[in-house]
C-alpha cells in the first residue's frame, strides 16, 4: 500500500518520478506528489487528490525541472484522501520533504512532544510527525541528515518505507525500510529508488533490496551507502532483477485484469515449467524434496493467507488432505497471529502471497518462527519479505500482477499446491501409482483446457449485461469448487460493488435461500462430480423460488442445461483439479459486469494490492 519513488542523477527527475508512480499505482491511487529541488537549490512540492494522472495535470504550468526528486501515489490509513494529507510532507523548516509508506503506531506520542517543542501540522498524517522529528533531531543536534534519520527512526515504532531528502544538500536521498518494502536500482551515475523493481527495470537491472532497519545514503556520484540504526556500515548485495518491460504493460488489453486473465494458460506453464516433467509422468517441487523429512514428519500443516490467497488456501487443504492425509488447518493470517496459536516444533505453516508483503501475513510467519514451527512460502513477488523470512517455499512464476483484483496469481497458488501435494503423496505413498500418473496428467492439461475456457469470453460479456441490474449475487459451490464460490463472489465484489456471497451450496437452506427471488441471480458451479445430484437439488430449490440460475457444467451435460437459466460448459477434469477451471468464467463474469458498469477494474475504489498495513 502506497507506492515509493526517487531518483537521483543527470537527467530530469520528474518524467520518471511519473512514470513510475504509474507502475506502483496498483499500491494505492487516492491521492500523489512529488518533491523536486531545481537547479537554482529550490525545493518545489506538488500534490493532487486522486490519480497520478491528477498530478500530471496539476503541475502542467509548474516549475517541474532537477535532476533529483521524490513521488509518492498514497492508500490513505490516517486521515482521508485530500490534497493537504497527500505525501510528500515536509518540515516546518521547508527543508525537508519526505514519503513514507507504512504506519507510525506511535505517532500520536511523538506529535504531543513535538506540539510542545512548539511545532505546528498542516495534515492529520502519521507520516507528517516523522519529517518534523527528523527536523527537530537534525535542528537540536546540529546533525547531518543521515544521523538524524538514524537517531529519529531509533524512536518510531511501526512499519515504513521512506526518502527523505533536503534542499540544502541536493545530491543526496535518504530512504530506509522496516517491514514495508524498498528497492534501489543502480545505474550509471543515477540510482533509482522505489517500492518495488518495476519503476527501475526500464533504467537498469542492478537492484539492492533493502532490509529492515537498514538505511540507504544514495548520493550523486558516490558509491550507495547502507547502514543500520546504529550506523553500522552494512554491505549491499547487488542483485540482477529479471523482470521484462513488456510485463508490465497491458499489451493490447484494454485492462491488466483481462491481460492478466487471459496469460493464465502460459502462466501455468511457466509455474509447472521445470516441475512437471514433459512427459507429465512426474512432480519434482525442490523444496519439497530438499526438506522432505521435516515435511513429512509434521504433525499438521496450517495454512495463513489473506484475501483470495486463503481462498487458493481452502483448495490446498482439500488437495493435500485428500492425497497426502496430513491434517491442514487454513486461517486469515489477520486473525491467526493475534490469538495465540497452539502451534510448535511439528507443525508447517505454509504462507500463501501473491505480493510476498502482506503485513499480516508476514507476521503471522514471524509468530509461526518464534514457536518453531517450520514455514513453507508460497509467493509470486521473487525476493519480496515473505520469501526471505521463510525456511524455503516455491515460487508461483506467472509474473507481475498488476490488476488489484487477482487472477493469474490464485491459479498460480492454486497450481502450486497441487504440485505440493502430488509430491508429498509420492513421497508418502497415500496414492497408489495409477492414481498419481493420472493425476500428473491432468494437472499438465490446465493450460489447455483453459484456453477452451478462454474461448468463451465473447459470450460471457454478452451473458454479463444481463446482470448489471443485479444488487445481490448468489455463488454457491461444494466441495473443492466451494472456495470458488467465494473467490468468484469476491471477484465480483471488488471489482463491480456488487454485494456477492459464497456458499457451500448445502448451506443455502440456513439463510441464503431466504434472500431469493427473481430478482437473484445465483451463480452455481454445478460440474459433473461426485457432488453433482446434490446440487442439481440445489438448482431445484432455487429454480422453485423463481431464482435466475446461471450454472457452470461440464460439457455435454443435458440434465441442468433444461432447468438452469444459463449455462456455461466446461472441458472435463479430475474433480480435484476443477477450481482451476471453473475459476476462469468466475474471473470473466465479474470483469465484463464491472465494464459494463462503467468501473475501473484495474483500480477499484478502496482498494489496493499489497496490503503492507493491518
Ligand atoms: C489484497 C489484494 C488481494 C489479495 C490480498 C492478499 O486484498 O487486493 O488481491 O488477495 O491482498 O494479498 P497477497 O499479496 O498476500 O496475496
Amino acid at each position: 500500500m502506497c507506492g515509493i519513488v526517487g531518483y537521483i542523477g543527470n537527467r530530469e527527475a520528474y518524467p520518471i518520478l511519473i512514470k513510475g508512480l504509474k507502475r506502483l499505482e496498483y499500491r494505492g491511487y487516492d491521492s500523489a506528489g512529488v518533491a523536486l529541488i531545481n537547479k537554482a537549490g529550490a525545493m518545489n512540492v506538488y500534490k493532487a487528490k486522486g490519480r497520478v494522472c491528477d498530478l500530471e495535470e496539476s503541475v502542467s504550468s509548474k516549475d517541474i525541472s532537477g535532476c533529483i526528486g521524490i513521488a509518492h501515489t498514497r492508500w490513505a490509513t490516517h486521515g482521508e484522501p485530500c490534497q493537504m494529507n497527500a505525501h510528500p510532507h515536509y518540515s516546518a523548516s521547508g527543508n525537508l520533504a519526505l514519503i513514507h509508506n507504512g504506519i507510525i503506531e506511535n505517532y500520536a506520542a511523538l506529535k504531543e512532544k513535538l506540539k510542545r517543542k512548539g511545532y505546528t501540522f498542516k495534515s492529520e498524517t502519521d507520516t507528517e510527525v516523522l519529517v518534523q522529528l527528523i527536523d527537530y533531531v537534525r535542528e537540536t543536534k546540529k546533525l547531518d541528515l543521515l544521523t538524524a534519520v538514524e537517531i529519529a527512526l531509533r524512536s518510531v515504532i511501526g512499519a515504513y518505507a521512506i526518502a527523505v531528502i533536503d534542499k540544502n544538500t541536493p545530491n543526496q536521498i535518504i530512504a530506509a525500510r522496516k517491514s514495508s518494502p524498498l528497492v534501489v536500482g543502480i545505474g550509471e551515475g543515477e540510482f533509482f529508488l522505489a517500492s518495488d523493481a518495476s519503476p527501475i527495470v526500464e533504467y537498469t537491472d542492478k537492484v539492492v533490496y533493502l532490509d529492515d532497519e537498514e538505511i540507504a545514503l544514495i548520493s550523486q556520484g558516490k558509491e550507495l551507502k547502507v547502514v543500520n540504526l546504529h550506523n553500522v556500515v552494512i554491505t549491499p548485495e547487488v542483485k540482477t532483477v529479471d523482470l521484462e518491460l513488456g510485463q508490465l504493460e497491458k499489451g493490447g488489453y484494454p485492462h491488466f485484469m483481462l491481460k492478466e486473465i487471459f496469460e493464465q494458460p502460459s502462466c501455468l506453464n511457466d509455474c509447472m515449467r521445470g516441475r512437471v516433467n514433459t512427459e507429465a509422468n512426474h512432480v519434482i517441487l525442490s523444496a519439497i524434496i530438499d526438506h522432505k523429512e521435516r515435511l513429512l514428519s509434521a504433525r499438521r500443516f496450517i495454512i495463513v493467507a489473506c484475501g483470495t490467497s486463503w481462498h487458493a488456501g481452502l483448495i490446498g487443504k482439500h488437495l493435500i488432505e485428500s492425497v497426502c492425509r496430513i491434517p491442514v488447518e487454513v486461517e486469515y493470517a489477520s486473525e491467526f497471529r493475534y490469538r495465540n496459536p497452539v502451534i510448535g516444533e511439528n507443525d508447517v505453516v505454509i504462507a500463501i502471497s501473491q505480493s510476498g508483503e502482506t503485513a499480516d501475513t508476514l507476521a503471522a510467519v514471524e509468530l509461526a518462527k518464534r514457536k518453531g514451527a517450520f514455514i513453507y512460502g508460497i509467493c509470486n513477488a521473487v525476493g519480496s519479505s515473505i520469501p526471505r523470512n521463510t525456511h524455503t517455499g516455491s515460487y508461483i512464476h506467472v509474473g507481475p500482477e498488476i490488476g488489484v483484483a487477482s487472477t493469474k496469481a490464485f491459479t498460480g497458488q492454486v497450481t502450486v499446491l497441487a504440485m505440493l501435494a502430488l509430491c508429498l503423496a509420492y513421497e508418502k505413498k497415500t496414492i497408489g501409482e495409477e492414481e498419481y500418473l493420472n493425476l500428473v496428467h491432468e494437472l499438465a492439461s490446465v493450460p489447455e483446457k483453459m484456453e477452451r475456457v478462454l474461448e468463451m469470453d465473447t459470450r460471457i460479456g454478452q451473458l454479463s449485461r444481463i446482470f448489471t441490474y443485479a444488487h445481490n449475487f448468489l455463488y454457491l459451490g461444494r466441495g473443492f469448487n466451494y472456495p470458488v464460490a467465494l473467490e468468484g463472489a469476491l471477484k465480483l465484489k471488488e471489482i463491480s460493488y456488487i454485494h456477492a456471497e459464497g456458499y457451500p451450496a448445502a448451506e443455502m437452506k440456513h439463510g441464503p435461500i431466504a434472500l431469493i427471488d427473481a430478482e437473484m441471480p445465483v451463480v452455481v458451479i454445478a460440474t459433473r462430480n461426485a457432488m453433482y445430484e446434490k446440487v442439481l437439488s440445489n438448482i431445484q430449490e432455487i429454480k422453485a423460488r423463481k431464482g435466475k440460475v446461471i450454472a457452470l457444467v461440464t460439457e455435454g451435460d443435458e440434465e441442468i442445461s433444461r432447468l438452469a437459466d444459463d449455462v456455461i460448459e466446461l472441458p472435463r477434469i479430475v474433480e480435484c483439479f476443477e477450481p482451476l477451471i471453473t475459476t476462469i468464467p468466475l474471473q470473466l463474469l465479474a470483469y465484463h459486469i464491472a465494464v459494463c458498469k462503467g468501473k475501473d477494474v484495474d483500480q477499484p475504489r478502496n482498494l489496493a494490492k499489497s496490503v503492507t498495513v493491518e
